[in-house]
């Protein structure tokens, strides 16, 4: 390592994930073990995803980080537990075309540089942090040559995040709570990739909200402190839902997911009611979105969609098949239509293919919606414009990949400094 002018770096893009078997409270804080399993859907990384690169040379004088082009501090106890667990489990690597060869001891010296970029809006409440801290560990267990099986990684991006671990596998993945007391077995494990039930379409809600949130951290902790509702939800109800879910995904049952899957949210945010003082992530136009597809599943005898809300006011609404996500989209669009000034096409973000199937090419064409027939009778007065600020449509999705060469990356190869 005499030279000290090289730069070794390496670029991984990993999705976000949304739960349907809700994780909601730590058993231990620190090291972020939870009081239940839990069972999410990978969101395809083409709509949402981080993208990170890491970089490593002897010229770097600290750890450094840049998320969507902005420095930000490292010192965080959740990034430094991903920085220490991964460099305890580097090892050497060897760049013959580069000529750098750095041994296993070396990393405990040598400093990284990270940048970090999430192809949706932060500011949005989306889950960013599961796909951030997902893609640090991966990028920077890639870059360490660490050997881990992604399952062993899963439980350090869980020390970044609890739902991080999830992030690391495509389609359906369940995260284990484990038993021990330093968290070794709390990890992720994939239930059944994303081509098992590639049917499925999601559409997001990105709802208009003012309010600020509270974290889903201190959330969690109020809860565990306060409510007595969520001790009985982990240690009665979870289990056995857990087991269904795990079953109604193996055999696509749809019924079953959208039953288990809208229950189990609505029973998180009983869960935030009950805890003191009360935590409100839903807003009124949430509450709404839930009150038309109950309307609608109800009048078809049998789920058509599927809705889940995290900590925060948008809606994930699941469809079985893209004919029904079709009527799904024509009712949302009916209902929440955009403000004035907004055009259909920053309105409906990411598969807009499915706009097309549902014979929307326009604004005439949202403005021209009939009322969906469950509620004919009781024609909602008031339409909402701008209630919700747009629509995303995408599918679940693969897991973290990893760039094979540096066009991609967000780092100068020359200066290590962001592009
Ligand atoms: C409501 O993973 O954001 O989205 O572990 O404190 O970082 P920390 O919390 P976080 O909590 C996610 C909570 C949730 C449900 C879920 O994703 O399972």
């Amino acid at each position: 390592m005499a030279n000290k002018n090289w730069i070794l770096m390496v670029t991984a893009q990993t999705p976000t994930n949304i739960a349907v078997i809700k994780y909601w409270g730590k058993r231990d804080e620190t090291l972020i073990l939870p009081i239940n399993d839990s069972i999410s859907v990978t969101l395809d990384p083409e709509h949402l995803c981080t993208t990170t690169t890491v970089a490593v040379s002897p010229s770097f004088e600290s750890d450094k980080m840049w998320l969507n082009g902005k420095e930000i501090s490292l010192s965080g106890g959740r990034y430094q537990s991903c920085l220490r667990e991964i460099r305890r489990r580097a090892n050497d690597v060897e760049d013959e075309e580069k000529g750098i060869s750095i041994k296993k001891q070396d990393w405990d010296n040598l400093k990284v540089h990270i940048a970090s970029f999430n192809n949706f809006p932060t500011a949005a409440g989306l889950a960013s942090s599961a796909a951030g801290f997902a893609c640090l560990v991966y990028s920077l267990a890639k870059l360490m040559n660490v050997k881990e099986e992604q399952g062993k990684l899963s439980a350090i991006a869980r020390q970044g995040s609890g739902s991080a671990c999830r992030s690391l596998f495509g389609g359906f993945v369940k995260w284990i709570m484990g038993k021990e007391a330093n968290g070794s077995d709390s990890m992720a494990v994939q239930l059944a990739t994303e081509t098992h039930w590639d049917d499925l379409v999601i559409i997001i809600a990105v709802v208009s909200s003012r309010q600020k949130e509270t974290s889903s951290t201190s959330g969690m902790r109020e809860s565990v402190e306060t409510s007595p509702l969520l001790h009985y939800r982990s240690k009665e109800v979870v289990p056995k839902r857990i087991l269904q879910m795990e079953e109604a995904i193996k055999t696509r049952d749809f019924p079953s997911f959208a039953k288990l899957t809208c229950t189990d949210s609505n029973q998180f945010h009983a869960v935030c009611l009950d805890t003191s003082p009360p935590i409100f992530y839903m807003n009124d136009t949430s509450h709404r979105i839930i009150s038309y597809m109950e309307k609608w599943n109800r009048s078809q005898g049998t789920p058509q969609v599927a809705y889940t809300f995290d900590a925060g006011p948008n809606a994930v609404l699941i469809a079985p098949n893209r004919k029904v996500a079709t009527l799904l989209l024509q009712r949302l669009l009916f209902y929440f239509p955009p403000s004035a000034d907004t055009d259909l096409s920053s309105f409906v973000i990411g598969d807009k293919s499915l706009l097309k199937d549902a014979g929307i090419n326009a604004m005439d064409d949202v403005e021209a919606l009939t009322p969906p027939p469950e509620v004919q009778d009781n024609i909602p007065s008031q339409k909402s414009k701008g209630d919700v600020s747009y629509f995303i449509c995408t599918r679940p999705g693969k897991g973290p990949v990893l760039f094979a060469d540096d066009s991609q990356a967000l780092l100068h190869p020359e200066t290590g400094l962001p592009k």
